[in-house]
């Protein structure tokens, strides 16, 4: 089976490593919209009309089914998306929501969720967090984290600095959802920040779970992966071969 994986830059690669280290389909086809990378910061019609344009650059691939491995996408494109494909179309929002609610008993836990300020402003985790009972959450923007990923900077000052910015107000939580897929990409440096108290709910293998739990059965081979970018494709490919 061949799976699109669809972000609007290189944050997707880490649903790709999730897929290629428990491997569900024989072949990737990556495409990361580097050109207009961020959405995070974009109204929800944009947003909606790049995904559109995605499904548009999926055609070209007879592929059997759509990972949209980006949160932002999947808090407002699906249903358009849907629309548009004669294949499965997956978001990453309720694996996540699903993964925190099996890993996390205590409904009084406390939650954080960081994300795009589009992914924020949707409320769709913390709307669904809450129809699950779950009554202690706090979600933040942390938008910022996008392009510092998108530069290559994992780790270091700079890093550092923005988590300050970002988290110094924050009590240590018992669960982050990285509810953008750019952000694995710094979970070492944000687990570090909260003295590695939290768990940390990660995109990539919450939609692994939820694509086993759906009846997707695991390969023993990894899939063969290819790459495209809309722009800066050198860019991608350094990330890439960090990351996978
Ligand atoms: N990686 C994306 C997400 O999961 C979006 C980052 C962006 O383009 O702003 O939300």
């Amino acid at each position: 089976m061949k799976i699109g994986i669809f972000d609007s830059g290189a944050g997707g690669l880490t649903v790709a490593k999730s897929l290629i280290e428990q491997p569900i389909f024989n072949e990737i086809i990556y495409y990361g919209d580097t050109a207009r990378v961020p959405y995070g910061t974009k109204d929800s019609n944009t947003i909606i009309r790049y995904a559109l344009e995605a499904i548009e650059f999926f055609n070209n691939f007879n592929i059997d089914a759509l990972i949209t491995a980006c949160n932002t996408v999947s808090a407002y494109a699906l249903p358009s998306m849907r629309s548009k494909a004669n294949y499965p179309i997956f978001g990453v929002i309720e694996p996540g929501i699903l993964a925190l609610n099996n890993k996390i008993e205590d409904k009084n836990a406390n939650i954080l969720i960081i994300g795009t300020r589009a992914t924020v402003n949707s409320r769709r985790y913390e709307d669904e967090l809450k129809k699950l009972g779950f009554s202690n959450i706090t979600s933040l923007q942390t938008g910022m984290l996008v392009p510092i990923v998108e530069e290559g900077i994992t780790q270091g000052k700079v890093l550092d600095a923005m988590l300050e910015y970002y988290f110094k107000d924050i009590q240590t939580p018992d669960a982050i959802i990285l509810g953008c897929t750019h952000f694995p990409l710094v979970a070492e440096a944000i687990g570090n920040y909260f003295s590695n108290k939290p768990l940390l709910i990660h995109s990539g293998d919450a939609v692994v779970e939820y694509l086993f739990n759906k009846g997707y059965t695991p390969l023993e081979k990894e899939p063969q992966i290819t790459i495209y970018a809309s722009d800066n494709v050198i860019g991608l490919r350094q990330i890439a071969s960090q990351w996978l």
